[in-house]
């Protein structure tokens, strides 16, 4: 059966298992997933690789002129990869060198409107999930089924540490918890599109569920709004 398809944001806190939930979800229902945070993470990289002085407007906006960003589907990964100037750097940018600067210049008014306009572009035809802080709020506010996801702060410690100790040992929590509480305030803070949990979003926590649960549940939200989640 063809139902409408229609736009999936879900927003939250760093690590609470957005884009898990998101990648399941969006493969589960033949949708395209956008990480959006891989965006900002990508043009974080490209400033630190061209010493872009991200204090000065006209620098910054010199080096969007140079980035281009897009995703990219990886047939063994099973799961579509961002491009920074056609070059695959999804293992760069996840990267504790960038998670260190990401939420400074994903502050930034100009990188916002940048990486803003083409998320919306991507929208289109609706037919997505995508996951960020402002998704919700300011990229669809129209989206038709909200998420905010939250999870205990230990556990997403945790999460965040065994990734990160996969492919650098010599971490540390303190490390990985300073990080998280850093970009939390941050990404919370900022002037520009804080994160915030838009009126009309459902709260999931899922410190508790299983992904097998958690899936259960969203499938279930996307069924309420669209009949039917046999959309592919
Ligand atoms: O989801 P993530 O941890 O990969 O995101 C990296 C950073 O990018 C995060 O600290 C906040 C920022 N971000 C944002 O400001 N807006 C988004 N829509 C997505 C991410």
């Amino acid at each position: 059966m063809a139902t409408q398809k229609i736009i999936i944001a879900i927003d939250g806190y760093s690590s609470c298992g957005k884009s898990t939930l998101a990648k399941q979800l969006a493969s589960q229902i033949g949708y395209n997933y956008i990480d959006s945070g891989a965006m900002y993470r990508a043009i974080t990289l490209y400033f630190l690789r061209h010493q872009v002085d991200w204090s000065n407007r006209e620098r910054v906006l010199e080096a969007l002129k140079d980035i281009h960003l897009s995703f990219e589907y990886n047939a063994a990964h099973g799961r579509s990869e961002i491009h920074l100037n056609d070059e695959n750097v999804e293992r760069f940018i996840r990267d504790i060198i960038v998670a260190e600067k990401v939420s400074e210049i994903a502050a930034i008014k100009e990188v916002r409107t940048f990486a803003v306009a083409q998320q919306q572009k991507m929208g289109k035809k609706r037919g997505i999930v995508m996951d960020g802080r402002d998704i919700g709020t300011i990229v669809f506010p129209d989206a038709e089924l909200k998420i905010f996801m939250t999870a205990d702060p230990e556990i997403r410690v945790k999460r965040r540490f065994e990734e990160y100790y996969a492919t650098n040992p010599d971490i540390t929590i303190e490390e990985v918890m300073h990080n998280l509480e850093l970009r939390d305030y941050i990404d919370s803070n900022r002037e520009e599109s804080p994160l915030r949990q838009a009126d009309d979003a459902i709260v999931l926590d899922n410190s508790n569920y299983t992904r097998e649960e958690q899936l259960e549940k969203v499938l279930q939200w996307v069924t309420d709004r669209v009949g039917s989640t046999q959309m592919a």
